[in-house]
Parts: C-alpha cells; sequence; structure tokens
C-alpha cells in the first residue's frame, strides 16, 4: 500500500472493533478501539466552505485534537480545544455518513470506494462555533451531561492566553489572541435543542489572564443536579458554581498547583513540559466527595463537598478540610468514579488507565472521611494509549476514554497524518456512571459521620444565610 492508502485504510473506516490480543490472564479487561482518526475530519455545510476556512487559516487540520467525551443515550460528543489556531468547532457530536466523494477528506484520494466516516458534526451548530461571539462557544474542555434531566453543563473558558509553554523545541502558541470572551457556562436541553440557561463567571471568580476552566463534575441535591464543581488548570483553583442561586466562588491551596518534581514527562519519543495544575476531577455517587489531582503531580486529594458548599471561597476553611490520601503512579489528566466506589485514573507516564477500588481501603473505620489509597492496579494500558484525557463511565457497565496524543500536539512536529493519533475507546467495568442515582439512598457511604456532615452544612448555610 502506498502512504495515502495506508492512512485511508487506518483512519477512515469508523467504527473498528479491535479485539486486543487477551492476555494471559483471563480476567484482564479487554479495551476495544470505538473510534479512531489520523486527523479529525468536521461535517463541513459544504466543500466549498471548508476550503474557504482551510484558505484563510481558521481550519488548520493538523491543530485539532479530541480531549473531552461525555455520552447520552446513543449519541457521542467530544471537545476540541482551541488549544491552537484553526480549529473549527469546539464542541461536537460524532456522526457516521457514507461518503461517496473522499476527495475533500484530509487522506482521502480521489479513487477511494466510499467509506462509513466517522465525523464531527458541530454541536448544537456551526453558529455555536463562532469565535468572537461571547454568545457562542470559544474554547470548551469539559462538559457534563446530567443523564435523568438530559441536560449538558456546557464549560467554556473563552478563547484566550494558552498553556504558553516556554521551553525550546515547543509550537508556539503565544499567538492565541487573550482574553476575548468572559468565562460562562451554559445549559444546554439535549432533546429539546435549546438553551436553557447561560451564566457569565465573574472576574472575582475566575481572575483574568490566565486560569482554565478544565473539568467538570455535577453534585445534585434532592434528585436535582444543583452544583457545578469545575476544576481550574491554570489557575490553580476549585470553582463552585451553584445553579440555583446562580452564584459563584472559588478556593486555591498549594496542592492545586503544578509540582515542579513532575513537570517534565516523557511518553513515547516526547517529553513534555507540564505547567498544568488541578485538572482530572471525580465525584462520589452520594455526591459527598470530591476527589482531584494536578496533572504535574502524583498526589491524589479529597474535600467534603459539604465544604466546599458551606465555605463559600474561604481558603481556610478549605485547607483545614482538604486530605491528601494517597499518591498515583504517575501524573493524570481525566479521573472517574463509579457508582460501586471505583476510582478510575489517567496514567500519563503508564500510557494507560489504573483503578483504585475505594472500599477496599476503608479500614477499620469504614469510613469514607479517613479512606487512603493503599491499593491500586493497573487497569488497562497499550503503547497506543498516548495521553488517557477523559474518563466516562456509562449506565451499560463500559468506561469509555480519549486518547489524545497531547504529547505529540505539542511537540515539535506536531500530529502527522500518515499514523493514527486519536481513539475513543470503551472497555468493561461492571459498574455505572457516578450519577446514576440522582437521589442516592442513604447507604453505607452514609455512616452517622456524613448525617452529620449534611446537618452541620445545614447549619453552616443557615448561619450564612
Ligand atoms: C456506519 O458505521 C456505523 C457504526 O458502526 C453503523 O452504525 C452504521 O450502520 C454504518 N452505516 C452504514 C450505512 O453501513
Ligand atoms: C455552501 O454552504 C454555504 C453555507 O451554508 C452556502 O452559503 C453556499 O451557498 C453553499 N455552496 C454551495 C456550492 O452549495
Ligand atoms: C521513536 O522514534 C523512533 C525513531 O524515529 C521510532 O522508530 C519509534 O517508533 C518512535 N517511538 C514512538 C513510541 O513513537
Ligand atoms: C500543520 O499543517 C500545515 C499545513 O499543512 C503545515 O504547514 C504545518 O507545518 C503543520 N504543522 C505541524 C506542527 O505539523
Amino acid at each position: 500500500m502506498n502512504l495515502i492508502q495506508y492512512a485511508v485504510s487506518v483512519t477512515m473506516i469508523s467504527v473498528i472493533w479491535v479485539q486486543m490480543p487477551s492476555g494471559a490472564d483471563s480476567e484482564s479487561p479487554v479495551p476495544l478501539v470505538v473510534y479512531q482518526w489520523n486527523l479529525l475530519e468536521f461535517e463541513w455545510p459544504n466543500d466549498t466552505v471548508k476550503q474557504a476556512n482551510k484558505a484563510s487559516g481558521e481550519y488548520i487540520p493538523n491543530n485539532s485534537a479530541i480531549n473531552g467525551i461525555k455520552l447520552y443515550k446513543d449519541k457521542v460528543f467530544v471537545t476540541v480545544p482551541r488549544l491552537f489556531p484553526g480549529v473549527p468547532s469546539t464542541l461536537n457530536v460524532l456522526v457516521n455518513v457514507i461518503s461517496p466523494d473522499m476527495t475533500s477528506y484530509n487522506v482521502a484520494s480521489s479513487n477511494m470506494p466510499s467509506l462509513n466516516v466517522t465525523l464531527l458534526r458541530p454541536y448544537p451548530n456551526w453558529e455555536m462555533q463562532t469565535l468572537w461571539n461571547c454568545d457562542a462557544l470559544q474554547r470548551v474542555q469539559s462538559m457534563e451531561v446530567d443523564p435523568h434531566a438530559g441536560l449538558m453543563w456546557i464549560v467554556d473558558t473563552g478563547y484566550r492566553e494558552n498553556m504558553g509553554n516556554p521551553a525550546p523545541g515547543y509550537r508556539d502558541v503565544t499567538t492565541v489572541p487573550k482574553d476575548a470572551c468572559p468565562p460562562k457556562i451554559i445549559i444546554f436541553d439535549i432533546n429539546k435543542h435549546s438553551i436553557v440557561h447561560k451564566y457569565t463567571f465573574p472576574s472575582s471568580v475566575t481572575g483574568v489572564g490566565r486560569f482554565y476552566l478544565n473539568d467538570i463534575v455535577l453534585g445534585f441535591e434532592n434528585g436535582a443536579a444543583r452544583y457545578a464543581y469545575i476544576s481550574d488548570t491554570l489557575a490553580f483553583k476549585i470553582v463552585v458554581y451553584d445553579y440555583k442561586t446562580d452564584s459563584s466562588w472559588a478556593y486555591s491551596h498549594p496542592n492545586m498547583a503544578a509540582d515542579p518534581v513532575y513537570m517534565k514527562l516523557t511518553i513515547g519519543n516526547d517529553t513534555t513540559t507540564l505547567v498544568t495544575g488541578i485538572n482530572g476531577i471525580a465525584l462520589s455517587p452520594d455526591y459527598q466527595y470530591l476527589y482531584y489531582s494536578s496533572v504535574a503531580g502524583v498526589g491524589l486529594h479529597q474535600i467534603k463537598t459539604s465544604v466546599l458548599i458551606s465555605a463559600r471561597g474561604d481558603n481556610v476553611k478549605f485547607a483545614a478540610a482538604v486530605r491528601t490520601i494517597g499518591s498515583k503512579v504517575s501524573p493524570g489528566d481525566g479521573m472517574a468514579y463509579g457508582s460501586a466506589h471505583n476510582l478510575y485514573y489517567s496514567a500519563l507516564g503508564k500510557n494507560g488507565i489504573y483503578k483504585w477500588d475505594v472500599r477496599k481501603d476503608l479500614g477499620s473505620t469504614g469510613s469514607f472521611d479517613s479512606v487512603e489509597m493503599k491499593t491500586q492496579a493497573k487497569f488497562v494500558s497499550d503503547a497506543r494509549m498516548e495521553w488517557v484525557d477523559t474518563l466516562v463511565i456509562d449506565g451499560a457497565g463500559f468506561l469509555w476514554f480519549s486518547t489524545s496524543r497531547l504529547n505529540k500536539l505539542f511537540s515539535e512536529g506536531g500530529v502527522q497524518r500518515y499514523e493514527p493519533n486519536f481513539y475513543i475507546w470503551k472497555v468493561y467495568v461492571g459498574d455505572t456512571n457516578y450519577m446514576t442515582a440522582a437521589n442516592p439512598t442513604l447507604g453505607a457511604g452514609s455512616t452517622p459521620a456524613s448525617i452529620l456532615i449534611i446537618s452541620l452544612s445545614a447549619l453552616f448555610a443557615a448561619y450564612l444565610v
């Protein structure tokens, strides 16, 4: 096969169910490649528009990488954060199309037969991807889907200064404009296809200039999503948004920063300098404990949501309550916590995912208030899992995850069109999404201690009012 044919054969055939060779251990989980791309393909109105965008530099094919992934019913939503210029659409839904004409695709050859291609369809539409229009989406890294209400909570940090890595050998990202639009959250009804609510964060919460609203989880109250907990990877904060009162506040703590010890990360032939702090966050299924880590760092930290809610940005109260509960085997990006109390986390240096069975380590007290991560185990790993980015558990027992190859995207050579760069995988875990029970019954997690927390936070709330 020549290079073009090879590229087409490995990229464009959309849904590829690759059975991994099963190892000696018959119990070991088998990850499946659900989608893979060399370069991402967007669904343009027509080829004229696509070529015009290419000519103007508004579309630069090798600058787009899938990062975020969330699911709703049979839909797969993905984000392509605008980390470099030329990303046409930052939030998308995957669609399969049979293309009769491959000429316009990035790896196409004009005499190829029609293929079943997975495209990124701008979500909710092209208009919402317009740069410089602050009502539209500027740079979306993450979103969360409330599976009960069918609402997507979209976090848009604005099109702003990039990671700004000054290391030699890095692509220059300093040309990206600064502070074009303020950061916001948009709540979108997937079934009705309409915006339900928009909230713009005040600069008193997010700051100005260098910040990056990154990952989001939702806390439920009385069966409805009320709180969004959001990591800020460059200002090193946890931002809390309360939908009910339409207000927000934030916390910062030294353990949210980038740890200088872990700033150099080698994946394959690429050594990346990490300047990024708190990123992956996860919430327990009773919505009572938030877990987080920095990308540059291995510490796993736990904070009670009752504190996040009641202390309203008081860093002293936060510092008194946060606990570092263990060390991960490697720096990581995303995390996901299942309703059976398993924490899955991206292990960047290990090209895979590690698993912590949280209940195993509850110890003699049996309380999540004193749990420490003592047992963690490799869950999956594969040479192709370069930069496990975002993890999400569906309602049917599968963990889905994206591998974004950011090590390559940020390297001098960037991503190349002749090899697979981006994958979406799934693997059976026999667990369900942390939001499966909107109104969790008071179970093992709700010891008398946690009931006390609830009443204490009610007390705080009353005190604050
Ligand atoms: C294209 O692939 C998708 C995913 O496997 C499948 O659901 C769809 O039926 C395929 N379309 C055609 C026309 O074969
Ligand atoms: C392509 O799409 C654009 C935008 O929808 C439209 O204005 C234009 O007329 C279309 N061009 C062709 C050749 O279909
Ligand atoms: C590293 O570079 C060498 C030499 O170019 C190449 O053969 C090898 O495949 C690369 N390894 C990875 C993991 O990309
Ligand atoms: C991306 O593609 C453009 C246009 O083909 C090319 O000029 C540029 O060198 C590529 N950048 C990287 C980092 O590969």
